[in-house]
């Protein structure tokens, strides 16, 4: 499947950041071509086996990546919460994933602990793919939503993008902030003081691309091309009464965006708790369910490009 100078086969997913442009844009071809495999099923990774060790709570990331392996003609294993695994007898990761390797062909890993990829990463024979770690980073999030968007607005260059809500703790901002830089676009940032995002990632992407601080949601929304909204992380606050502080301080409802474009796509990685109303639900801008079908398509190709099925 092209560009034959982009090699793939055997990489970890750590960081959005060890991709470049072209890379990501290879991706995401990849992954149009897969729609087809997603409809249909395939048989391109038979006999392949993937992990999935979560260890913090999921529902989308892990259930696609078993999906995504299986219509494409793989197998999975694995746990989702630590408590069912030997981590709950004090066994550490390294030596999860020095067992993990002789079972799997590629290990999908979610982790409350910054840098636990990349741990898991310096011990794995086989490929690592960063299911999120912490309030770090979920690259291959980044690359659904971009995906996303590029599907939605047929272009990533020249865009408008808001990013709205838990900029601190959340880690899916974090990889589609990087993620986005190295694009043509332009960023705003809308987040309660206390959540503001990160200084390191704002320092990694405001000599990239245009970053706007501390916007008013009210003021930009006509202007804006996608509109992402995160949950606020609740169990990332270290103590209870900064999270009452910010509880439910900002919501999407209809008339948030009343003035928006038509064609405004709104995008959200989920789960949702009450930072959109239901009743966007049902507006031609609301695209998160869409996002959630894409998952499976990008963790498909990143799944064949891992394991070297395709390049
Ligand atoms: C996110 C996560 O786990 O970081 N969910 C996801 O993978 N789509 C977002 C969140 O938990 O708020």
């Amino acid at each position: 499947m092209g560009a034959h100078h982009l090699e793939f086969k055997g990489r970890d997913i750590i960081s959005i950041e060890d991709f470049s442009q072209a890379e990501i844009n290879h991706i995401l071809n990849v992954t149009a071509q897969m729609e087809p495999y997603a409809k249909g099923g395939s048989d391109l990774l038979k006999g392949k086996i993937l992990a999935t060790l979560f260890f913090e709570p999921s529902t989308r990331t892990r259930l696609s990546f078993e999906t995504a392996m299986l219509k494409l003609g793989g197998s999975y294993i694995g746990f989702a919460e630590p408590d069912v695994s030997s981590a709950r007898k004090g066994e550490n990761l390294a030596d999860t994933i020095r067992t993990v390797e002789n079972y799997a062909d590629v290990i999908a890993l979610r982790h409350s602990l910054e840098g636990s990829a990349k741990l898991a990463a310096e011990f794995s024979k086989v490929p690592i793919i960063n299911a999120g770690t912490g309030a770090e980073e979920h690259p291959t999030q980044a690359l659904i939503d971009l995906y996303t968007i590029r599907k939605e607005k047929g272009k990533l260059d020249g865009l408008k993008i808001a990013l709205v809500g838990d900029l601190r703790y959340g880690r899916t901002v974090h990889s589609l902030a990087y993620g986005l830089a190295k694009y043509n676009v332009e960023l705003f940032l809308v987040s309660p003081e206390t959540l503001r995002m990160r200084k390191d990632v704002i320092q990694g992407i405001k000599n990239r691309i245009p970053v706007a601080e501390n916007v008013n949601l009210e003021k930009i929304i006509p202007q804006l091309d996608v509109l992402y909204v995160t949950r606020i992380q609740k169990e990332r606050f270290l103590d209870a009464a900064e999270y009452a502080k910010v509880k439910g301080a900002y919501r999407v409802d209809l008339k948030a965006i009343e003035k928006a474009k038509k064609d405004l796509a709104i995008l959200h990685p989920l789960p949702r708790v009450d930072e959109i109303a239901p009743e966007v639900d049902n507006t031609p801008q609301a695209k998160y369910f869409t996002q959630v079908w894409n998952g499976v398509v990008v963790r498909m190709a990143l799944l064949s490009l891992v394991l070297g099925a395709v390049s």
